[in-house]
């Protein structure tokens, strides 16, 4: 079985909706920890709920230098997949390079468009809009050491309708999120090479 670490900084509803794909074992695989650099965040009040291990790693916590500290905080928990789920800070090259194809990340657009910095949240959902495209999505891809430009592995479309709003989109897309993303998770902890 794969140990998954996930990081998240937010509401975290990524992170609960893989939590109970593995609950009910349709994701063969074990949550062995929650990183998150807010302590504020919903993610860190489910894990406690939940009694889902969890670590708070941000600069104000740290004697060590973090980079580090991320590094020796996933080699004990002898991590298999690292996940990223909406979380706000950039993974540094160390561990990047530790885990190369084994670090996913959720996008709420259909990637390469609408990816790199300043695309995150409803930045990303305010310029489709404003873009006037027909269609947005989600997209789960590796993670590699420039912001969203990993190999992608899957991808969802949804139509965006006259009536569409940066709102009504981002709701649209989470929805798509928490089906491919666990889809994602779930071919990667079956098969024991990669996917892509
Ligand atoms: C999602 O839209 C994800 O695509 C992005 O951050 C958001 C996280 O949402 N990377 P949540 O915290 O999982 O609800």
């Amino acid at each position: 079985m794969k140990n998954i670490v996930v990081f998240a900084s937010g509401n975290g509803s990524n992170f609960k909706k893989i939590f109970y794909c593995i609950e009910n074992r349709e994701i063969n695989g074990s949550l062995v920890m929650l990183i998150s650099n807010n302590p504020n965040s919903g993610a860190i009040k489910f894990a406690e709920e939940n009694k889902i291990n969890y670590k708070v790693l941000n600069n104000h916590r740290c004697n060590n230098s973090l980079d580090k500290e991320y590094e020796i905080v996933l080699r004990d928990c002898n991590v298999d997949l690292i996940l990223l789920a909406g979380f706000m800070k950039k993974i540094p090259k160390n561990v990047v390079r530790l885990y190369k194809k084994k670090i996913m990340n959720i996008h709420p657009a259909l990637l390469p468009k609408y990816g790199g910095k300043g695309f995150y949240g409803m930045n990303v959902h305010n310029a489709v809009i404003n873009s006037g495209d027909n269609y947005s999505g989600a997209t789960v891809h590796y993670v590699n050491e420039f912001y969203d430009k990993g190999d992608v592995i899957i991808q969802k479309k949804v139509k965006i309708e006259l009536n569409d709003d940066a709102h009504s989109l981002s709701k649209k897309v989470l929805s798509i999120e928490h089906e491919i993303y666990p889809q994602a998770i779930k071919e990667f902890c079956d098969n024991n090479k990669n996917i892509n």
